[in-house]
Parts: C-alpha cells; structure tokens; sequence
C-alpha cells in the first residue's frame, strides 16, 4: 500500500517519530484512520491502537473529539479511559476532525458511524453513506482499504464497493471488506481484544490477506467470506442471541407457573456444551442498540426477501412480554398503580454500562408512569441519561435512599452492588414489602427473610399491558 510521503510525514501518529517500526507479537503496525468515535470507533481504534498500530481516530463532533484529546471519554465503559489516555501519550493514538489529514497517511479507514433504527425496522445508513462520500472526496487518489464496522443490512457493502468504484475518477479501484464487530457493552475493549473469531468479507482477496493482517496478534480464527456472507453473519448472531434470550425467558414463564427455578434449570441444560451456559440468564428481557434492532432488521430483511419469517417476531414477543408482565403484576399485587411509590434499581439495559438504548426499564417507567405510580429509581451510572427522558421520576443517589416510602422494589438490571445489599435495611425504608426480583439475582428464601413479600413474573391471562411500538 502506497502512502504519499508529503501527507503521511504529518500524520497525527507517524509511526516514524517512533524510531524503528516496532513489531507486537508477529504483528506489523499499520497506520489505520477510524471515522466515528462512538461506542463501537473508539474501542476498535483504542483496540488496534493497543496491539501496537497507528490509529487516528476520526469525528466531525468538534467538542467530542476535544473529550478524547483530554482523556476523557464520552459514555462509561470500564477501562476504557485509561487505554485511550495511554495510547495518546504513547503516540499510538490520536483524535482529530480533519478528514483530509487523516486519510491522508491511512492505511486502511474503518467506517464506524451509527446505523440507527428507522421507525420502519430498518437501520438508516445517512451517516454511512455521508461518511463514504466525504472519505473518497478527501482521499483524493489515495486509495487506502475502506473497512465497514458499521452494522449495515445485508447487500449495503456491495453497494458501498460499487458507489466508490462507480465514481473513481483516477481509475484507482476501491478495495473495501466488511469486518462486523462482536463486543459487547461492559466488557468491549476485553471483548475486541479477546473476540472468538474475526469475520471479513470482501470480493477483493489481496484486500482480505490485508485485512487478516491487522490481527496478526489476535488468538483466534479468521473467517473470510463474500461481502452478503460476512454480513448476515452479523445478524445471524445478534439473532440467535436473542433468540436463545426469548427461550430462556419463556421457559421462566413456565418455571414461574410451575414454581420452578429458572436457574437451576438454565444450569441443567447449560451444561450440554451444544447448548452452553451462557445467554440463559432469564430477566426482563434484553434490550441494547443491537439485539433488538437487529432481529427486527433480519424480520424485515426476510420480508423484503420473499420469506416471512416466523421465529424472530416471535422472539421480541416473548420479549416484549417480560416487560409487560412487571407491570401488570406489580398492578395486581398493589391493587392498581395509581398513586403507588415504585422504586426501581438498575436502569441501564445491562450492567457496567450507562446505556439505556431500547432498555427495558424505558418502557417500564412509561407504563407505570401511564398508570399513575410515582416513580423513585436509582443506577450507579444511568441516573442521568433516563432523568433526560423521564423528569418526572425522583433519581436517587444510592439505592438505599430510592426505597425510602416506596410500596414496591423492583430490580431491573442485576448491577453487582445489588447483589449483596443489606435487604432489611431496603425493606426498612419502605412503607409497603413487595419485591419483585427481575434479574433472579436473590434467593426467594433471602428476600423473604428479610420481610418481603416476593413476586415472580408469572404472566397474567391475558396480559394487560401491551408493549406499543
Ligand atoms: C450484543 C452482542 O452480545 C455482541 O456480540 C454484539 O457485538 C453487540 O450486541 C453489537 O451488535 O454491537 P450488547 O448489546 O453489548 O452486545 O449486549 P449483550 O451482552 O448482548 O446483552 C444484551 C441484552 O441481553 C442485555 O439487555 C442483557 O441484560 C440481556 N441478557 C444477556 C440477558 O437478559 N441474559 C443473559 O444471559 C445475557
């Protein structure tokens, strides 16, 4: 891969400032441009910055991208901070708005913009494409290997691949691969430098070897696919995920009408490796910017496809209804809503983050809200972001004080600090004693103990609260 000298020389992170290239475990550093410093842009740049390459990270949000030169980084994501603060002062890594400057000297640019939910169940792609229509006007006739990471419905990487060949104007093509990403909120740097597998995809093989390159020193396989391929991998496994999520969580429905636990069963079948242990936690459901949308988009997909698929509607049903059950139970143990103190612990739609896209507790909070409860809650870290939405609700600053004069607890994202907080002192604080565990984090015996009265999420026939979206 060429690289002008005149552009590269002022490349925020020359490797050449750096004496000799050094080689990270077998790995030879490559200087990558990442554009979009959100969730998923800055843990692949800080992860490939990391491992030892060059990495310019890439944003038209001026004071985001003045966050980042600080240290500071925009959402909560444990660890993160501190590799961003460490590759910038070991020049591994820097962040700049100019598109020019940081094409320039790359290597290979990593499209990393936001593909958000359309109203319709779609991801809408503005972002990408104005992303590819500003990155080919500011390479000039430099051709540097564009990588999607962007999760884009299937066939979007080919027609991305034909947009920039169709215009080249200097008769230079385009290489371009599809490399979905596979983190996971919470644990994302871990996740993208511990994955299980890396996914290319591309019609253009020297681009594939170019791109397996840059994880010359990860330990895991590379699969290599067509452009169609690699990206319904993506969804394929968003979609089993949560699919596997809905079976559990029927099965919770079952186990609560037949006062069996859920765990101890999740366990026994777990134990199987073809099933496996993980993703059988049953709760409230699974929210998060990705499963969600993702299986709607696959519903979608097969729609547009010719084939009605039948298993994924059914899926974010069963889903759907793990939060409507709260509600109607917590409506029937209080004998109606209206009036009633609610206090919720845990908003975010998993732990260890302070993201509360499409989480459950949203939905939650709108329907008790609809009926007249008076809402307390508490989260270690998405107090603020659901406060934006819900200023009606009293956001507290521990979970102790959340409880004080409610009639109802209800956790709803299994935060660790939960896990082993003195209950008495909860139920203490609270003029009414029902419990209502979403997670399966306590021992109905342990709740009872310590004088609650404890509510499954067995379903009410009919379910009363329908989910509108
Ligand atoms: C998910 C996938 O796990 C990642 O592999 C993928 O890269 C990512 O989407 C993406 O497409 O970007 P994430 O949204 O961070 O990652 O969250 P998950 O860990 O998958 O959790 C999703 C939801 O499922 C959460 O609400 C969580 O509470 C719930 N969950 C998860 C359960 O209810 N039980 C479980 O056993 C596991």
């Amino acid at each position: 891969m060429r690289v002008r000298e005149r552009q590269s020389e002022a490349w925020p992170v020359d490797p050449s400032r750096h004496g000799q290239v050094e080689s990270t475990g077998g790995l030879r550093p490559r200087r990558i441009c990442v554009v979009g410093c959100g969730y998923v842009g800055l843990v692949t740049a800080t992860g490939f910055a990391s491992v030892g390459h060059y990495v310019v990270g890439l944003d038209n949000d001026q004071s985001r991208i003045q966050m980042l030169r600080e240290g500071r980084v925009p959402f909560f994501e444990p660890g993160l901070e501190e590799k961003v603060r460490e590759n910038q002062a070991e020049g591994h890594l820097a962040f700049i708005t100019d598109y020019e400057e940081a094409i320039a000297g790359a290597e290979f640019v990593f499209l990393a913009v936001n593909t958000p939910e359309h109203g319709d169940g779609c991801p809408n792609l503005t972002n990408l494409w104005q992303a590819v229509l500003t990155v080919r006007k500011a390479a000039r006739d430099h051709r540097p290997i564009i990588m999607v990471k962007s999760t884009v419905p299937i066939g979007t990487t080919q027609a991305l691949a034909s947009l920039l060949n169709t215009v080249s104007d200097n008769g230079t093509p385009w290489s371009v691969v599809v490399n979905p990403e596979f983190l996971s909120e919470g644990q994302a740097l871990n996740a993208f430098l511990h994955c299980d597998r890396v996914v290319l995809g591309s019609n253009d093989e020297r681009a594939l070897r170019e791109a397996a390159s840059l994880y010359d020193s990860f330990d895991c396989p590379i699969v290599s696919a067509e452009f169609a391929t690699a990206e319904t991998i993506k969804y394929a496994s968003n979609a089993f995920l949560a699919t596997k999520l809905s079976f559990i969580n029927e099965i919770a429905f079952l186990c609560e009408s037949l006062g069996v636990d859920v765990r101890e069963v999740a366990r026994g079948i777990g134990l199987d490796p073809r099933i496996g242990l993980s993703f059988l936690k049953a709760g409230v459901g699974f929210g998060g910017s990705c499963l969600p949308k993702d299986t709607r988009t696959l519903v979608n997909l097969a729609r547009e496809a010719g084939e009605e698929s039948t298993l994924f509607p059914a899926v974010m049903r069963v889903n759907d209804r793990r939060r409507a059950v709260v509600v109607d139970r917590l409506r029937q143990a209080l004998s109606g809503l209206e009036g009633r103190v609610v206090c919720l612990w845990g908003l975010a739609f998993k732990p260890n983050t302070d993201d509360i896209r499409d989480a459950p507790s949203i939905d939650i909070i709108r329907l008790l809200l609809a009926d007249g409860a008076i809402v307390r809650a508490y989260d270690p870290m998405a107090n603020a972001r659901v406060g934006a939405l819900f200023p009606q609700v009293t956001y507290c600053p521990d979970a102790l004080t959340a409880c004080e004069g409610a009639d109802a607890l209800v956790l709803l994202t299994e935060w660790q600090e939960f896990e082993g907080i003195d209950l008495q002192e909860a139920r203490r604080r609270m003029q009414g004693d029902v419990l209502l565990d979403g997670r399966y984090v306590w021992q109905r015996s342990h709740v009872e103990t310590a004088g609650f009265r404890y509510l499954n999420l067995a379903p009410a026939q009919p379910i009363r609260t329908p989910i509108h979206r």
